[in-house]
Protein backbone atom coordinates (compact mmCIF):
# COMPACT_ATOMS: atom_id res chain seq x y z
CA UNK A 1 0.00 0.00 0.00
CA UNK A 2 0.75 4.02 -0.38
CA UNK A 3 0.89 6.59 2.20
CA UNK A 4 -2.28 9.34 1.85
CA UNK A 5 -1.95 12.55 3.09
CA UNK A 6 -5.10 14.74 4.15
CA UNK A 7 -5.26 18.05 5.95
CA UNK A 8 -8.14 19.21 7.93
CA UNK A 9 -8.26 22.16 9.25
CA UNK A 10 -11.43 22.51 11.60
CA UNK A 11 -13.23 26.01 11.28
CA UNK A 12 -16.81 27.61 11.15
CA UNK A 13 -18.50 28.18 8.15
CA UNK A 14 -21.78 30.02 7.14
CA UNK A 15 -24.33 27.79 5.86
CA UNK A 16 -28.02 28.07 4.89
CA UNK A 17 -31.03 25.62 5.27
CA UNK A 18 -34.48 25.79 5.29
CA UNK A 19 -33.84 29.70 5.36
CA UNK A 20 -31.78 29.46 8.06
CA UNK A 21 -28.18 30.56 8.51
CA UNK A 22 -26.09 28.90 10.66
CA UNK A 23 -22.23 29.20 11.85
CA UNK A 24 -21.40 25.74 11.67
CA UNK A 25 -18.27 23.92 12.73
CA UNK A 26 -16.46 22.26 9.56
CA UNK A 27 -13.81 20.57 7.70
CA UNK A 28 -12.08 22.74 5.33
CA UNK A 29 -15.39 24.95 5.19
CA UNK A 30 -16.93 21.95 3.86
CA UNK A 31 -20.45 20.25 4.63
CA UNK A 32 -20.85 17.34 4.64
CA UNK A 33 -16.68 17.67 5.24
CA UNK A 34 -13.96 16.41 2.17
CA UNK A 35 -13.92 12.15 0.82
CA UNK A 36 -11.35 10.00 2.33
CA UNK A 37 -10.19 7.44 -0.69
CA UNK A 38 -8.01 4.80 0.07
CA UNK A 39 -7.04 1.07 -1.07
CA UNK A 40 -6.73 -1.68 1.44
CA UNK A 41 -3.31 -2.03 2.75
CA UNK A 42 -2.54 1.81 2.72
CA UNK A 43 -1.49 4.21 5.19
CA UNK A 44 -3.97 7.13 6.15
CA UNK A 45 -2.17 10.27 7.66
CA UNK A 46 -4.55 12.51 8.69
CA UNK A 47 -3.13 15.94 9.83
CA UNK A 48 -5.67 17.52 12.38
CA UNK A 49 -5.46 21.92 13.09
CA UNK A 50 -8.47 22.87 15.48
CA UNK A 51 -9.30 26.68 14.86
CA UNK A 52 -12.47 26.78 16.67
CA UNK A 53 -12.62 27.64 20.24
CA UNK A 54 -14.06 24.13 21.14
CA UNK A 55 -12.49 21.26 21.96
CA UNK A 56 -12.86 18.64 18.78
CA UNK A 57 -11.47 14.82 17.88
CA UNK A 58 -12.42 12.99 14.82
CA UNK A 59 -13.24 9.20 15.25
CA UNK A 60 -12.65 6.78 11.72
CA UNK A 61 -15.73 4.74 12.46
CA UNK A 62 -15.21 1.52 11.75
CA UNK A 63 -11.80 1.58 11.21
CA UNK A 64 -9.97 -1.42 12.28
CA UNK A 65 -7.26 0.41 14.18
CA UNK A 66 -5.04 -2.39 14.38
CA UNK A 67 -2.23 -1.56 17.23
CA UNK A 68 -3.68 2.02 16.65
CA UNK A 69 -5.57 2.53 19.28
CA UNK A 70 -4.06 6.07 19.49
CA UNK A 71 -5.59 6.82 16.31
CA UNK A 72 -9.19 6.08 17.09
CA UNK A 73 -10.71 9.17 18.51
CA UNK A 74 -13.37 9.07 20.75
CA UNK A 75 -12.72 11.75 23.14
CA UNK A 76 -11.79 10.56 26.94
CA UNK A 77 -11.11 6.78 26.08
CA UNK A 78 -8.33 6.77 23.51
CA UNK A 79 -7.47 10.69 23.70
CA UNK A 80 -7.28 13.94 25.51
CA UNK A 81 -9.51 16.30 22.82
CA UNK A 82 -7.57 18.85 20.51
CA UNK A 83 -7.63 22.30 22.06
CA UNK A 84 -8.37 25.48 20.19
CA UNK A 85 -5.08 25.72 17.93
CA UNK A 86 -2.90 22.27 18.63
CA UNK A 87 -2.48 20.07 16.41
CA UNK A 88 -3.07 16.29 16.00
CA UNK A 89 -1.77 13.67 13.53
CA UNK A 90 -4.25 10.19 13.15
CA UNK A 91 -2.18 7.67 11.41
CA UNK A 92 -3.52 4.57 10.76
CA UNK A 93 -3.17 1.39 7.86
CA UNK A 94 -6.54 0.36 6.42
CA UNK A 95 -6.53 -3.60 6.96
CA UNK A 96 -8.86 -6.42 5.23
CA UNK A 97 -11.65 -3.87 4.66
CA UNK A 98 -13.09 -2.96 1.52
CA UNK A 99 -16.44 -1.03 1.13
CA UNK A 100 -17.45 2.17 2.78
CA UNK A 101 -17.19 3.77 6.40
CA UNK A 102 -17.00 7.40 7.10
CA UNK A 103 -15.10 9.88 9.51
CA UNK A 104 -17.07 11.91 12.30
CA UNK A 105 -16.15 14.07 15.23
CA UNK A 106 -16.17 11.93 18.40
CA UNK A 107 -16.60 14.77 21.29
CA UNK A 108 -19.94 16.22 22.46
CA UNK A 109 -22.45 16.64 19.44
CA UNK A 110 -20.14 18.13 17.04
CA UNK A 111 -20.56 14.88 14.58
CA UNK A 112 -23.84 17.07 13.83
CA UNK A 113 -22.06 18.60 10.97
CA UNK A 114 -18.54 17.32 11.05
CA UNK A 115 -18.52 14.23 9.26
CA UNK A 116 -17.69 12.29 5.67
CA UNK A 117 -17.11 9.61 3.71
CA UNK A 118 -14.38 6.90 3.93
CA UNK A 119 -13.88 5.29 0.56
CA UNK A 120 -12.20 1.93 0.68
CA UNK A 121 -11.36 0.28 -2.59
CA UNK A 122 -9.91 -2.99 -3.12
CA UNK A 123 -6.26 -3.51 -3.66
CA UNK A 124 -5.09 -2.81 -7.06
CA UNK A 125 -5.90 -5.41 -9.87
CA UNK A 126 -7.90 -7.05 -7.30
CA UNK A 127 -11.76 -6.87 -8.88
CA UNK A 128 -15.01 -6.45 -6.45
CA UNK A 129 -16.79 -9.84 -6.30
CA UNK A 130 -19.64 -8.10 -8.46
CA UNK A 131 -20.05 -6.39 -11.84
CA UNK A 132 -17.48 -3.46 -12.25
CA UNK A 133 -19.60 -0.24 -11.68
CA UNK A 134 -19.85 2.54 -14.33
CA UNK A 135 -19.66 4.64 -11.66
CA UNK A 136 -19.59 5.38 -7.34
CA UNK A 137 -21.53 7.48 -5.74
CA UNK A 138 -21.02 8.00 -1.65
CA UNK A 139 -24.69 8.71 -0.40
CA UNK A 140 -24.50 10.55 3.06
CA UNK A 141 -27.55 10.96 5.40
CA UNK A 142 -27.32 13.30 8.23
CA UNK A 143 -29.87 16.07 10.11
CA UNK A 144 -30.02 19.52 10.09
CA UNK A 145 -30.71 21.87 12.66
CA UNK A 146 -31.70 25.39 12.73
CA UNK A 147 -30.51 26.23 16.10
CA UNK A 148 -27.44 25.21 17.67
CA UNK A 149 -27.33 21.20 18.50
CA UNK A 150 -24.55 22.03 21.09
CA UNK A 151 -26.82 23.97 23.16
CA UNK A 152 -30.08 21.68 22.61
CA UNK A 153 -27.68 18.52 24.26
CA UNK A 154 -25.97 20.65 27.13
CA UNK A 155 -30.04 21.83 27.99
CA UNK A 156 -31.48 18.49 27.54
CA UNK A 157 -28.73 16.95 30.13
CA UNK A 158 -29.02 20.17 32.18
CA UNK A 159 -32.78 19.35 32.67
CA UNK A 160 -32.41 15.94 32.10
CA UNK A 161 -34.85 16.14 29.82
CA UNK A 162 -36.41 15.14 26.59
CA UNK A 163 -35.15 14.22 23.03
CA UNK A 164 -33.58 16.78 20.54
CA UNK A 165 -35.59 17.38 17.72
CA UNK A 166 -33.26 18.60 14.36
CA UNK A 167 -35.26 20.13 11.91
CA UNK A 168 -34.48 17.99 8.66
CA UNK A 169 -32.91 15.24 7.50
CA UNK A 170 -30.46 15.75 4.63
CA UNK A 171 -29.28 13.60 1.92
CA UNK A 172 -25.59 14.86 1.25
CA UNK A 173 -26.67 17.77 3.86
CA UNK A 174 -29.56 18.66 1.43
CA UNK A 175 -32.83 18.96 2.96
CA UNK A 176 -34.45 18.29 -0.02
CA UNK A 177 -37.69 19.53 -2.15
CA UNK A 178 -40.28 18.28 0.47
CA UNK A 179 -39.53 20.79 3.18
CA UNK A 180 -40.48 24.58 3.21
CA UNK A 181 -38.08 26.67 1.40
CA UNK A 182 -35.75 23.66 0.78
CA UNK A 183 -36.59 23.05 -2.72
CA UNK A 184 -32.75 24.77 -4.45
CA UNK A 185 -30.93 22.61 -1.50
CA UNK A 186 -31.85 18.87 -3.19
CA UNK A 187 -29.26 16.10 -4.26
CA UNK A 188 -29.81 15.03 -7.81
CA UNK A 189 -28.11 11.39 -9.08
CA UNK A 190 -27.23 11.85 -12.36
CA UNK A 191 -27.56 8.57 -14.31
CA UNK A 192 -27.21 7.40 -17.91
CA UNK A 193 -29.92 4.25 -19.08
CA UNK A 194 -28.49 0.48 -19.09
CA UNK A 195 -25.54 1.40 -16.58
CA UNK A 196 -24.14 -0.15 -12.77
CA UNK A 197 -23.89 2.04 -10.24
CA UNK A 198 -22.13 1.59 -6.93
CA UNK A 199 -23.73 3.46 -4.40
CA UNK A 200 -22.33 4.17 -0.84
CA UNK A 201 -24.65 4.41 1.54
CA UNK A 202 -24.09 6.05 5.00
CA UNK A 203 -26.08 6.86 7.95
CA UNK A 204 -24.42 9.96 9.85
CA UNK A 205 -28.12 11.45 11.26
CA UNK A 206 -27.14 11.79 15.09
CA UNK A 207 -30.37 10.15 16.30
CA UNK A 208 -32.68 8.01 13.16
CA UNK A 209 -32.59 5.19 11.81
CA UNK A 210 -33.34 5.40 8.20
CA UNK A 211 -35.11 3.79 5.73
CA UNK A 212 -34.74 5.16 2.22
CA UNK A 213 -36.33 3.86 -1.49
CA UNK A 214 -35.94 5.80 -4.93
CA UNK A 215 -39.10 4.78 -6.87
CA UNK A 216 -39.24 2.15 -9.24
CA UNK A 217 -35.69 1.08 -8.96
CA UNK A 218 -34.48 -1.82 -7.22
CA UNK A 219 -31.23 -1.71 -5.37
CA UNK A 220 -28.92 -4.63 -4.62
CA UNK A 221 -27.02 -4.99 -1.69
CA UNK A 222 -23.31 -6.25 -1.62
CA UNK A 223 -21.22 -4.90 1.39
CA UNK A 224 -22.29 -3.36 4.64
CA UNK A 225 -19.75 -1.59 7.10
CA UNK A 226 -16.86 -2.00 4.76
CA UNK A 227 -17.20 -6.33 4.68
CA UNK A 228 -19.10 -7.67 1.41
CA UNK A 229 -22.19 -9.67 1.96
CA UNK A 230 -24.11 -11.85 -0.05
CA UNK A 231 -26.17 -9.36 -2.34
CA UNK A 232 -29.40 -9.60 -2.24
CA UNK A 233 -32.50 -7.28 -3.91
CA UNK A 234 -34.52 -4.93 -2.49
CA UNK A 235 -37.01 -1.80 -3.12
CA UNK A 236 -36.47 -0.35 0.62
CA UNK A 237 -32.98 0.14 2.78
CA UNK A 238 -32.60 0.09 6.41
CA UNK A 239 -29.73 2.10 7.75
CA UNK A 240 -28.97 2.88 11.81
CA UNK A 241 -26.33 6.08 12.76
CA UNK A 242 -23.19 4.11 12.83
CA UNK A 243 -24.12 1.74 9.38
CA UNK A 244 -23.14 1.89 5.92
CA UNK A 245 -23.97 -0.05 2.92
CA UNK A 246 -23.35 -0.45 -0.54
CA UNK A 247 -25.63 -1.29 -3.17
CA UNK A 248 -25.56 -1.46 -7.21
CA UNK A 249 -28.27 0.02 -8.71
CA UNK A 250 -28.98 -0.77 -12.51
CA UNK A 251 -30.76 2.07 -14.33
CA UNK A 252 -33.67 1.53 -16.66
CA UNK A 253 -31.83 -0.05 -20.11
CA UNK A 254 -33.77 2.83 -21.87
CA UNK A 255 -34.54 6.46 -21.35
CA UNK A 256 -37.59 6.54 -18.99
CA UNK A 257 -39.31 10.37 -19.37
CA UNK A 258 -39.62 10.07 -15.85
CA UNK A 259 -37.60 11.22 -13.12
CA UNK A 260 -37.29 9.32 -9.40
CA UNK A 261 -38.10 10.94 -6.04
CA UNK A 262 -35.39 9.20 -3.70
CA UNK A 263 -36.45 9.55 -0.03
CA UNK A 264 -35.51 8.65 3.48
CA UNK A 265 -37.43 9.01 6.65
CA UNK A 266 -37.21 7.62 9.79
CA UNK A 267 -37.87 3.96 11.81
CA UNK A 268 -39.40 4.85 14.90
CA UNK A 269 -40.57 1.66 17.21
CA UNK A 270 -41.42 4.33 20.30
CA UNK A 271 -43.88 6.78 20.23
CA UNK A 272 -42.01 9.39 20.79
CA UNK A 273 -42.15 10.31 17.27
CA UNK A 274 -39.17 11.78 15.81
CA UNK A 275 -40.70 12.41 12.32
CA UNK A 276 -39.38 15.46 10.96
CA UNK A 277 -40.80 14.56 7.89
CA UNK A 278 -38.84 13.00 5.04
CA UNK A 279 -35.54 14.19 2.84
CA UNK A 280 -35.60 13.48 -0.48
CA UNK A 281 -33.39 13.56 -3.82
CA UNK A 282 -34.15 13.00 -7.54
CA UNK A 283 -32.61 10.42 -9.63
CA UNK A 284 -32.40 12.02 -13.20
CA UNK A 285 -32.15 10.20 -16.30
CA UNK A 286 -29.10 12.59 -18.67
CA UNK A 287 -31.31 12.67 -22.09
CA UNK A 288 -29.66 11.54 -24.82
CA UNK A 289 -30.45 14.89 -26.86
CA UNK A 290 -30.09 17.23 -23.61
CA UNK A 291 -32.97 19.26 -25.01
CA UNK A 292 -35.76 17.21 -23.62
CA UNK A 293 -35.21 18.01 -20.03
CA UNK A 294 -34.93 21.50 -21.09
CA UNK A 295 -38.08 21.59 -22.68
CA UNK A 296 -40.29 19.14 -21.43
CA UNK A 297 -41.37 18.75 -17.50
CA UNK A 298 -40.86 15.36 -16.85
CA UNK A 299 -43.41 13.18 -14.59
CA UNK A 300 -42.13 12.55 -11.45
CA UNK A 301 -42.08 9.22 -9.25
CA UNK A 302 -42.34 8.76 -5.73
CA UNK A 303 -41.25 5.81 -3.67
CA UNK A 304 -43.22 3.91 -0.97
CA UNK A 305 -41.61 3.73 2.27
CA UNK A 306 -42.90 1.60 5.28
CA UNK A 307 -44.27 3.57 7.95
CA UNK A 308 -42.93 4.83 11.01
CA UNK A 309 -42.96 1.89 13.24
CA UNK A 310 -42.77 -0.88 10.56
CA UNK A 311 -40.76 -3.40 13.09
CA UNK A 312 -41.27 -6.42 10.86
CA UNK A 313 -39.77 -4.90 7.65
CA UNK A 314 -36.84 -3.77 10.38
CA UNK A 315 -36.40 -6.89 11.14
CA UNK A 316 -36.83 -9.18 7.83
CA UNK A 317 -34.25 -6.70 5.98
CA UNK A 318 -31.86 -7.03 8.73
CA UNK A 319 -31.75 -10.63 8.84
CA UNK A 320 -31.07 -10.79 5.44
CA UNK A 321 -27.78 -9.90 5.36
CA UNK A 322 -24.68 -13.26 5.75
CA UNK A 323 -21.12 -12.85 5.24
CA UNK A 324 -19.89 -14.08 1.44
CA UNK A 325 -18.31 -17.28 3.53
CA UNK A 326 -16.12 -18.27 0.55
CA UNK A 327 -12.16 -18.88 0.39
CA UNK A 328 -11.19 -15.91 -0.44
CA UNK A 329 -13.57 -13.92 1.76
CA UNK A 330 -14.18 -16.42 5.07
CA UNK A 331 -16.15 -15.70 7.78
CA UNK A 332 -13.61 -16.20 10.59
CA UNK A 333 -16.64 -16.49 13.32
CA UNK A 334 -15.42 -17.49 17.26
CA UNK A 335 -16.40 -21.35 17.44
CA UNK A 336 -15.36 -21.39 20.65
CA UNK A 337 -16.30 -18.74 23.38
CA UNK A 338 -13.63 -17.79 26.14
CA UNK A 339 -15.97 -14.89 27.96
CA UNK A 340 -19.50 -14.86 28.03
CA UNK A 341 -21.59 -11.83 28.89
CA UNK A 342 -24.97 -10.74 29.09
CA UNK A 343 -25.51 -6.65 28.69
CA UNK A 344 -29.28 -5.12 29.12
CA UNK A 345 -29.00 -2.19 27.05
CA UNK A 346 -31.86 0.75 27.55
CA UNK A 347 -33.16 3.97 29.21
CA UNK A 348 -33.07 4.50 32.84
CA UNK A 349 -33.52 7.25 35.38
CA UNK A 350 -31.13 8.97 37.69
CA UNK A 351 -31.96 11.08 40.99
CA UNK A 352 -32.81 14.45 39.81
CA UNK A 353 -29.62 16.52 41.18
CA UNK A 354 -30.23 19.84 43.15
CA UNK A 355 -31.10 23.12 41.87
CA UNK A 356 -32.47 21.14 38.67
CA UNK A 357 -35.61 20.89 36.79
CA UNK A 358 -35.25 17.70 35.88
CA UNK A 359 -37.99 16.41 32.97
CA UNK A 360 -37.51 12.78 33.75
CA UNK A 361 -40.45 10.30 34.74
CA UNK A 362 -41.24 11.63 38.68
CA UNK A 363 -39.17 14.29 38.47
CA UNK A 364 -35.93 12.28 38.10
CA UNK A 365 -33.22 12.94 35.13
CA UNK A 366 -33.14 10.35 32.19
CA UNK A 367 -30.06 8.22 31.92
CA UNK A 368 -29.08 5.84 29.78
CA UNK A 369 -26.85 2.34 30.74
CA UNK A 370 -25.43 -0.99 30.04
CA UNK A 371 -26.53 -3.15 33.18
CA UNK A 372 -27.59 -0.34 34.80
CA UNK A 373 -24.54 0.96 34.85
CA UNK A 374 -24.85 4.55 32.85
CA UNK A 375 -20.66 5.55 31.69
CA UNK A 376 -19.18 8.57 33.14
CA UNK A 377 -16.56 10.01 30.72
CA UNK A 378 -12.99 10.54 33.06
CA UNK A 379 -11.14 13.60 32.78
CA UNK A 380 -8.35 12.07 31.02
CA UNK A 381 -8.03 9.71 28.38
CA UNK A 382 -8.73 5.84 29.33
CA UNK A 383 -6.21 4.67 26.86
CA UNK A 384 -3.77 6.47 28.15
CA UNK A 385 -4.52 5.36 31.86
CA UNK A 386 -4.57 1.66 30.71
CA UNK A 387 -0.54 2.34 28.94
CA UNK A 388 0.82 3.95 31.67
CA UNK A 389 -0.45 1.11 34.39
CA UNK A 390 -2.55 4.13 36.33
CA UNK A 391 -5.96 2.75 35.45
CA UNK A 392 -6.33 2.59 39.17
CA UNK A 393 -6.83 6.82 38.96
CA UNK A 394 -9.17 6.84 36.71
CA UNK A 395 -11.29 3.29 36.40
CA UNK A 396 -12.34 -0.26 37.74
CA UNK A 397 -12.15 -3.24 35.81
CA UNK A 398 -15.04 -4.42 37.52
CA UNK A 399 -18.27 -4.01 34.57
CA UNK A 400 -20.84 -6.65 35.61
CA UNK A 401 -20.94 -9.53 32.96
CA UNK A 402 -24.61 -9.41 33.57
CA UNK A 403 -27.02 -7.29 35.17
CA UNK A 404 -26.59 -7.06 38.85
CA UNK A 405 -30.15 -7.60 40.23
CA UNK A 406 -31.73 -10.30 37.85
CA UNK A 407 -33.30 -9.04 34.43
CA UNK A 408 -36.99 -7.98 35.53
CA UNK A 409 -38.29 -4.72 33.27
CA UNK A 410 -41.91 -6.68 33.55
CA UNK A 411 -43.56 -4.51 35.97
CA UNK A 412 -45.80 -1.53 35.52
CA UNK A 413 -44.16 0.87 36.60
CA UNK A 414 -40.82 -0.91 35.37
CA UNK A 415 -39.00 -2.64 37.77
CA UNK A 416 -34.95 -1.83 37.74
CA UNK A 417 -35.12 1.50 36.07
CA UNK A 418 -32.47 3.08 38.46
CA UNK A 419 -29.36 3.23 37.51
CA UNK A 420 -25.53 4.74 39.02
CA UNK A 421 -22.86 6.12 37.16
CA UNK A 422 -19.37 4.66 36.92
CA UNK A 423 -16.66 4.26 35.08
CA UNK A 424 -16.19 0.67 34.73
CA UNK A 425 -14.82 -1.42 32.22
CA UNK A 426 -14.22 -5.12 31.11
CA UNK A 427 -10.61 -6.08 30.69
CA UNK A 428 -10.15 -9.05 28.42
CA UNK A 429 -6.95 -11.26 27.86
CA UNK A 430 -5.50 -10.63 25.02
CA UNK A 431 -7.18 -13.03 21.67
CA UNK A 432 -10.15 -13.61 24.06
CA UNK A 433 -13.08 -15.47 22.20
CA UNK A 434 -16.09 -12.89 23.19
CA UNK A 435 -19.49 -13.93 23.02
CA UNK A 436 -22.08 -10.97 24.07
CA UNK A 437 -25.84 -11.10 23.97
CA UNK A 438 -27.53 -7.57 24.66
CA UNK A 439 -31.19 -7.33 25.84
CA UNK A 440 -33.22 -4.02 25.29
CA UNK A 441 -35.10 -3.72 28.22
CA UNK A 442 -37.84 -1.68 26.66
CA UNK A 443 -38.82 0.43 29.36
CA UNK A 444 -39.22 4.66 29.08
CA UNK A 445 -39.53 4.45 25.42
CA UNK A 446 -39.47 1.61 23.11
CA UNK A 447 -36.58 2.10 20.32
CA UNK A 448 -34.25 0.00 19.08
CA UNK A 449 -30.48 1.23 19.88
CA UNK A 450 -27.66 0.91 17.39
CA UNK A 451 -25.08 -0.73 19.20
CA UNK A 452 -21.34 -0.01 17.93
CA UNK A 453 -17.61 -1.44 18.63
CA UNK A 454 -14.77 0.39 18.40
CA UNK A 455 -11.33 -1.70 17.38
CA UNK A 456 -13.18 -4.50 16.41
CA UNK A 457 -16.17 -6.11 13.79
CA UNK A 458 -18.23 -8.46 15.32
CA UNK A 459 -20.16 -11.29 13.93
CA UNK A 460 -24.09 -11.08 14.28
CA UNK A 461 -24.78 -14.75 15.40
CA UNK A 462 -28.50 -14.27 16.39
CA UNK A 463 -31.18 -12.24 17.36
CA UNK A 464 -34.89 -12.20 18.27
CA UNK A 465 -37.82 -10.44 20.20
CA UNK A 466 -38.89 -11.23 23.52
CA UNK A 467 -36.45 -12.07 26.92
CA UNK A 468 -33.35 -14.43 25.93
CA UNK A 469 -33.42 -17.58 26.70
CA UNK A 470 -29.73 -18.66 27.20
CA UNK A 471 -30.55 -22.88 27.49
CA UNK A 472 -32.99 -22.68 24.01
CA UNK A 473 -31.24 -20.08 21.89
CA UNK A 474 -27.46 -20.46 21.32
CA UNK A 475 -28.91 -23.78 19.48
CA UNK A 476 -29.90 -21.61 16.87
CA UNK A 477 -26.93 -19.45 16.26
CA UNK A 478 -25.78 -18.86 12.96
CA UNK A 479 -21.66 -19.47 13.02
CA UNK A 480 -21.50 -20.18 9.35
CA UNK A 481 -22.23 -16.96 7.28
CA UNK A 482 -23.38 -14.13 10.10
CA UNK A 483 -22.90 -10.68 8.79
CA UNK A 484 -19.67 -8.67 9.70
CA UNK A 485 -20.26 -5.34 10.84
CA UNK A 486 -19.39 -2.75 13.33
CA UNK A 487 -23.06 -1.81 14.17
CA UNK A 488 -26.15 -3.65 14.50
CA UNK A 489 -29.63 -2.20 16.04
CA UNK A 490 -30.63 -4.51 18.95
CA UNK A 491 -34.17 -4.56 18.25
CA UNK A 492 -37.16 -3.04 20.76
CA UNK A 493 -38.25 -5.60 23.03
CA UNK A 494 -35.00 -7.98 21.62
CA UNK A 495 -31.99 -9.43 21.69
CA UNK A 496 -28.96 -9.70 19.25
CA UNK A 497 -25.96 -12.07 20.00
CA UNK A 498 -22.62 -11.17 18.63
CA UNK A 499 -19.16 -13.02 18.80
CA UNK A 500 -16.13 -11.13 18.46
CA UNK A 501 -12.08 -11.61 18.77
CA UNK A 502 -10.21 -9.99 20.89
CA UNK A 503 -7.42 -9.92 18.90
CA UNK A 504 -6.50 -5.50 19.21
CA UNK A 505 -5.16 -4.26 22.28
CA UNK A 506 -6.14 -1.31 23.56
CA UNK A 507 -9.41 0.51 25.50
CA UNK A 508 -12.25 0.25 22.57
CA UNK A 509 -15.63 2.07 23.36
CA UNK A 510 -19.32 0.53 22.87
CA UNK A 511 -21.96 2.71 22.80
CA UNK A 512 -25.32 3.53 21.12
CA UNK A 513 -24.99 5.28 18.40
CA UNK A 514 -28.38 7.65 18.80
CA UNK A 515 -26.37 10.78 20.01
CA UNK A 516 -29.04 11.57 22.93
CA UNK A 517 -28.45 7.59 24.34
CA UNK A 518 -24.96 8.21 24.47
CA UNK A 519 -24.98 11.31 26.04
CA UNK A 520 -27.35 9.81 28.47
CA UNK A 521 -24.91 7.31 29.58
CA UNK A 522 -25.44 4.32 27.37
CA UNK A 523 -21.79 3.36 26.66
CA UNK A 524 -19.70 0.94 27.90
CA UNK A 525 -15.38 0.45 27.14
CA UNK A 526 -13.30 -2.61 26.83
CA UNK A 527 -9.56 -2.68 27.79
CA UNK A 528 -8.05 -5.59 26.29
CA UNK A 529 -4.00 -6.51 27.48
CA UNK A 530 -1.52 -6.84 25.20
CA UNK A 531 -0.69 -10.09 23.43
CA UNK A 532 2.44 -11.82 23.71
CA UNK A 533 2.94 -11.73 19.77
CA UNK A 534 5.59 -8.72 19.43
CA UNK A 535 3.86 -7.50 16.59
CA UNK A 536 0.45 -7.63 18.59
CA UNK A 537 1.46 -5.04 20.90
CA UNK A 538 0.27 -1.53 21.36
CA UNK A 539 2.98 1.41 20.68
CA UNK A 540 3.57 3.80 22.63
CA UNK A 541 1.74 6.86 22.09
CA UNK A 542 2.97 9.30 19.62
CA UNK A 543 4.53 12.70 20.69
CA UNK A 544 1.97 14.92 19.56
CA UNK A 545 -1.24 12.88 21.69
CA UNK A 546 -2.83 16.12 23.29
CA UNK A 547 -2.75 16.38 27.34
CA UNK A 548 -6.58 16.81 28.81
CU1 LIG B 1 -19.36 6.49 15.02
CU2 LIG B 1 -18.00 5.91 18.77
O1 LIG B 1 -18.71 6.22 16.94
Amino acid sequence: GITRHYKFDIGLKNVTRLCHTRSIVTVNGQFPGPRIVAREGDRVVVKVINHIKDNITIHWHGIRQLQSGWADGPAYVTQCPIQTGQVYVYNFTITGQRGTLFWHAHISWLRATVYGPIIILPEHNVPYPFVKPHKEIPIIFGEWFNTDPEAIIKQALQTGGGPNVSDAYTINGLPGPLYNCSAKDTFRLKVKPGKTYLLRFINAALNDELFFSIANHTLTVVDADAVYVKPFNTTTLLITPGQTTNVLLHTKPYYPNANFLMAARPYVTGQGTFDNSTTAGILEYESPSDVTQNIKKLPLFKPTLPTLNDTSFATNFTKRFRSLASPQFPANVPKTVTHRFFFTVGLGTNPCPKNHSCQGPNGSMFAASVNNVSFALPTTALLQAHFLRQSYKVYTADFPYEPTSPFNYTGNPPNNTNVSNGTKLVVLPFNASVELVMQDTSILGAESHPLHLHGFNFFVVGMGFGNYNPSKDPAKFNLLDPVERNTIGVPAGGWVAIRFQADNPGVWFMHCHLEVHTSWGLKMAWAVLDGDLPNQKLSPPPSDLPKC
